[in-house]
């Protein structure tokens, strides 16, 4: 059976399997090294022989990633961030780029950014229209479509499939950031986007102990040639330690994914109708306006992320974070322990995200104990 053939849960439970053959051992050693030897022809005995341009550690976290993604390669970034400012810095200058107007509020400050420095055109159009997408893009002159989805933290889902032709249609390429979609539920790649990225901080890692980011191409084309140039320019590739963590945390990847979207639906389908909750984001939920996309291109669960927008407003939102007592008071996601968090301190006043919106990451627990914790905090309101 060839690799490609092979089931996400077979490819991430053997993430980490041993590439020496010297001693057998199922798990591989971390090549910490920084430099390598020339042989007795001063060739270098790697593909790189720095660890700036790439190393042994860092290459088995990328070709699993890949493989689970089913693309051709993948680039390991030590952020999110710092993957999203490597892929921005191939935009040609001046040229348009579409992105939603809610997303990952770092990711639109960091466009909005580079808009206002005149380095790009920032068109942001409104997610919960699938024709405002279309009409946001020219073509022509459209360099990049950046999608998330789904999107944090409304939970919006974007037909990728339909951006993908979209973005083609006017010459652009579509990159996706499916970080709360891990590839256990969708392949952006085989739906037709250029580009997947994930925040591997998040589920991909799982832990909450490693910051990364990655980005995974369906093609080896030039643009991503410029990528993978420009990590090693910018001096931003993942250390080696980082990309051990990382390929330990792919392992379980599938059943973490899994167990956190069924308490995810267990706990969205309790509070949906709840006296104390205005309304309750999850794309599971069929009363979600994004839940039949989802259901075509969320394949094996919708994640772990949900939104509770609470009766009343920034006090009541703020009193539900503070009051749970097993789910922790915390930004980022994807990890196994729930956390909660108020978008819109965080985010600051000019962010579009209501008052009222607390968003959970839910993890790997008994859904009985986060419902519980839940009722408890929402009982003090
Ligand atoms: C959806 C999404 N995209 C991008 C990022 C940025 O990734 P990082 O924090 O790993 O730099 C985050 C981080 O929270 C995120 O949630």
């Amino acid at each position: 059976m060839s690799n490609s053939a092979l089931r996400p849960e077979t490819v991430a439970a053997h993430a980490l399997k041993s590439t020496d053959p010297e001693t057998g051992a199922v798990v591989p050693p971390i090549h910490t090294s920084t430099t390598y030897a020339r042989d007795e022809n001063y060739q270098p005995k790697l593909r790189e022989n720095y660890i700036r341009n790439g190393n042994p550690t860092l290459w088995q976290a990328e070709e699993a990633i890949a493989a689970l993604e089913q693309g051709e390669a993948a680039l390991l970034f030590a952020s999110g961030m710092a993957a999203i400012a490597t892929l921005t810095e191939t935009i040609p200058p001046g040229a348009h780029v579409v992105a939603p107007d809610v997303m990952y509020y770092g990711t639109r400050d960091w466009l909005k950014r580079l808009d206002g420095l005149g380095r790009i055109r920032l068109s942001l159009f409104d997610p919960r229209h699938p024709a405002a997408l279309a009409r946001s893009l020219e073509p022509g002159k459209t360099d990049l479509l950046w999608i998330e989805t789904p999107l944090n933290p409304t939970w919006d889902v974007i037909d990728i499939e339909a951006a993908a032709k979209a973005a083609h249609a006017a010459g652009a390429i579509l990159a996706v950031d499916a970080t709360a979609s891990a590839a256990v539920t969708t392949r952006p790649l085989a739906l037709g986007a250029d580009l997947v990225f994930h925040s591997a901080t998040k589920y991909l890692n799982g832990h909450s102990d490693v910051l990364a980011g990655v980005l995974v191409t369906g093609k080896s084309n030039a643009r991503w040639k410029e990528i993978a140039g420009l990590r090693t320019k910018m001096g931003s590739p993942l250390p080696p330690l980082e990309c051990f963590l990382l390929l330990r945390g792919l392992r379980t990847l599938v059943v973490r994914y899994r167990q956190a979207s069924a308490n995810a639906l267990a706990i969205a389908q309790h509070f949906e109708r709840h006296p104390r909750v205005e309304r309750l984001l999850y794309p599971g939920l069929t009363s979600h306006p994004g839940h039949a996309v989802a259901l075509r291109q969320m394949t094996d669960g919708f994640g772990g992320m949900l939104s509770i927008l609470v009766k009343g407003g920034l006090a009541e939102a703020t009193r539900l974070c503070t009051s749970l007592r097993v789910i922790v008071p915390a930004t980022s996601l994807g990890g196994v322990e729930s956390l909660a968090e108020h978008r819109k301190l965080v985010e600051g006043p000019t962010s579009p995200v209501p008052d009222n919106l607390v968003r959970f990451s839910i993890g790997i627990e008994h859904p009985d104990d986060l419902i519980a914790d839940i009722e408890q905090a929402l009982a003090g309101l």
